[in-house]
């Protein structure tokens, strides 16, 4: 995988993404995630050292909002 975004209309702010992954995401003033590296665009490559972090996070996720792709992610 290469790019990451969160679905924020099924985010339920449960906080597992940043716990896990804090260079990857955070939390806007409502509790819901969102990717920092491209403000949440899906369009900026993960660092290659923090794909496995990601990759556990989507696992994680309890709302499966953690969108990943190998091809980059233009719209919401
Ligand atoms: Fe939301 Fe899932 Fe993170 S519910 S806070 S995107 S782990």
């Amino acid at each position: 995988i290469k790019y990451v975004k969160v679905d924020k209309e099924t985010c339920i702010a449960c906080g597992s993404c940043g716990l896990c992954a804090p260079d990857i995401f955070d939390y806007d003033d409502e509790g819901l995630a969102y990717v920092t590296i491209d403000q949440n665009k899906g369009t900026k490559e993960i660092p290659e050292e923090l794909i496995d972090d990601v990759i556990d996070v989507f696992e994680a996720c309890p709302s499966e909002s953690i969108k990943i792709s190998n091809i980059s992610l233009k719209h919401d």
